[in-house]
């Protein structure tokens, strides 16, 4: 099984950051253990979800949490460049599910213990087809029993259908939202698209939060520092 190399997007000197991703994690752990399998999603392009999943996975593995990562947005990988992973020779989601190449070509070990991954692969010309067949169902059914947690990165609902398609296979999703760029309205749209699918909605990550501007400052510290203090504590350490 092939190894890539990741390090954390997120600097050792960014405690707000880092805090929150601890929050992210206790609050998916505290869904209990019949939601593993758990897909990040949003409205439009760019609000935060490859960061996002990227980010949590590392996370959930940094806690012993043996984690798979799966970049399911076939039509635009960012994952391989965010990680500075060179595409020669890498096989990915989209040569398995068109059955070019068995599981353990398209898996990799990371230097992180406990997380695995698998990129995109090459754009289909028939992602929402692939991801939608009988052969991702069953992917999904065998990383079941394997993994403590399986991340599912996907491209955005009010663009393409992709990520209600695999959200069907999913015990979860989150709604990834950029902070000030959709409507209530449409967040309202997406999520009723996504319960159509069956898949319950576990929760929104707010992202790219101006923490300076005095709106999201007051809130921020109430809702972690104040109101929470307790639980906070009593989550890190499980
Ligand atoms: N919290 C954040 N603060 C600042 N920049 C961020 C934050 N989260 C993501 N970004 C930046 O926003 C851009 C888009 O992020 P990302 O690729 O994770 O979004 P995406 O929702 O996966 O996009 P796409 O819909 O194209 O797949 C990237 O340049 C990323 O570095
Ligand atoms: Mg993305």
């Amino acid at each position: 099984m092939p190894t890539v190399k990741i390090t954390s997007p997120i600097s050792e000197s960014d405690f707000r950051l880092q805090e929150a991703y601890k929050s992210l994690r206790s609050n998916l752990q505290f869904c209990g253990p019949d939601f593993k399998v758990i897909a990040f999603t949003s409205c439009m392009p760019n609000e935060g979800k490859s960061s996002v999943s990227l980010q949590v996975a590392i996370s959930l593995a940094e806690l012993g949490k043996k984690v798979l990562l799966v970049d399911a947005d076939l039509r635009k990988s960012v994952l391989m460049r965010k990680l500075k992973v060179t595409s020669k020779g890498v096989r990915g989601l989209s040569h398995y599910l068109s059955g070019q190449y068995p599981l353990d070509e398209v898996l990799n070990a990371t230097n992180i213990e406990n997380l695995s991954i698998i990129f995109a692969g090459p754009v289909p010309p028939n992602p929402a087809e692939l991801l939608g067949s009988t052969l991702f169902q069953n992917l999904v059914t065998a990383f079941r029993s394997v993994y403590d947690y399986v991340i599912i990165d996907t491209p955005p609902l009010g663009s393409v259908i992709d990520s209600a398609v695999v959200a069907q296979n999913c015990d979860g999703a989150v709604m990834v939202i950029g902070a000030n760029t959709i409507s209530y309205r449409f967040a309202q749209e997406i999520r009723d698209q996504l319960e159509k699918s069956n898949c319950k909605i576990l929760g929104v990550v707010l992202n790219k939060v101006n923490v300076k501007s005095r709106r999201y400052y007051g809130k921020y510290y109430g809702k972690y520092y104040g109101g929470y203090g307790d639980y906070y504590g009593t989550a890190e350490g499980r």
